[in-house]
């Protein structure tokens, strides 16, 4: 039994993590501001998590936090890209100082490992793929700035201090408990809640636009192998399925889940919005022995079950 700090624990992908973790036997402290974060997962811990309501910039409260930690999964970010295009110095202090702040802090009680939730908005509009973590950075928001910034800084405590530090660049994630609005939500819980209501899947341009979607699951289980791997210290390591899905595709699989299918709307493209996505998985299949193991519509199946159950 291990103890594991999840910051950003009460969010989508943290608090699978969290609910994980509580499944396994492991003890879990949680930090979150509920800046995007919902009380209604920390029900799900039902008292098993010690959560504490707090800023991950609180350099005292993330060092009180920290002693006797085995683990750091760090999540706790700004998340909308919009949002970081209107207040880039905020996302710089959340996603950046914040990480300076574990890091800081998990060197002092010589934690194990501090695995960092990266993502693949680093790439940018990359046209080169499958995108591989040799490929180029070209960051295109200060959100992508931030967890490139955020990735070296791990990559530095490592070299500079030992630290063992992990970075995961997650690609298009999505399952259970994903936030539906807001008008840059997920495009897949969008879709999902859509057809729920019975409306279109609403589609910005022509749908030809592909994404690499990784089942939250998944996700949960590459953290995992991240804390435990002797060669995954220093590294940073692309979370992808390697299949590029393109929006019609998408449309066309959820329809799938319904007994009436309702063609998809069509809406002018964004300005914006990356074409092609896709990531190549292999460094985390060969070091971490990690690959997504949920089919797209199976995945999509358990999100739909999961809404309004
Ligand atoms: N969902 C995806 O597809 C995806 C893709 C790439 C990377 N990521 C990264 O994964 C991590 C989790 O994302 P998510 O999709 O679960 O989003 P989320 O918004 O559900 O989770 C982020 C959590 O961080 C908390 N938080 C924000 N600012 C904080 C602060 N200053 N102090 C403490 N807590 C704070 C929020 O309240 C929220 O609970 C983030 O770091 C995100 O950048 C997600």
């Amino acid at each position: 039994m291990s103890l594991f700090l999840v910051t950003g624990g009460a969010g989508f992908i943290g608090s699978h993590l969290v609910t994980t973790l509580l499944e396994r036997g492991d003890q879990v402290r949680v930090l979150d501001n509920f800046a995007t974060g919902k009380r209604e997962h920390i029900d799900l811990y039902h008292g098993r998590a010690g959560v504490v309501e707090g800023d991950v910039r609180d350099h005292a409260l993330v060092e009180r936090l920290m002693a006797g930690v085995d683990y750091v999964l760090h999540l706790a970010a700004v998340v909308s890209v919009p949002q970081s295009m209107r207040d880039p110095a905020l996302t710089n202090d959340v996603n950046v100082n914040g990480t300076l702040n574990v890091l800081a802090a998990a060197r002092k009680f010589n934690v194990k490992r501090v695995v960092f939730s990266s993502s693949c908005a680093v790439y940018g509009d990359n046209p080169e793929l499958p995108l591989s973590e040799r490929s180029i950075t070209q960051p295109l928001s200060p959100y992508a700035a931030s967890k490139l910034i955020g990735e070296v800084y791990c990559q530095t405590y490592y070299r500079a201090y030992g630290l063992p530090t992990v970075c995961l660049r997650y690609f298009n994630i999505y399952g259970p408990r994903q936030d539906p609005n807001g008008d840059y939500a997920a495009v897949i819980p969008k879709f999902v809640q859509r057809l729920k209501a019975g409306q279109a899947p609403l589609i910005y341009g022509a749908g030809q636009q592909t994404r690499d979607f990784v089942y939250v699951g998944d996700v949960v289980r590459a953290n995992l192998l991240a804390c435990e791997h002797p060669q995954a210290s220093g590294r940073v390591f692309n979370i992808a399925s390697g299949q590029g899905t393109s929006l019609l595709e998408l449309a066309a699989s959820v329809n799938g889940l319904t007994p009436q299918p309702i063609q998809p709307q069509f809406a002018p493209p964004r300005e914006g919005d990356i074409l092609h996505s896709r990531g190549d998985g292999t460094c985390a299949h060969t070091t971490l022995g990690f690959q997504p193991t949920m089919g797209l519509n199976e995945g999509l199946k358990q999100l739909y079950d999961s809404i309004n159950r």
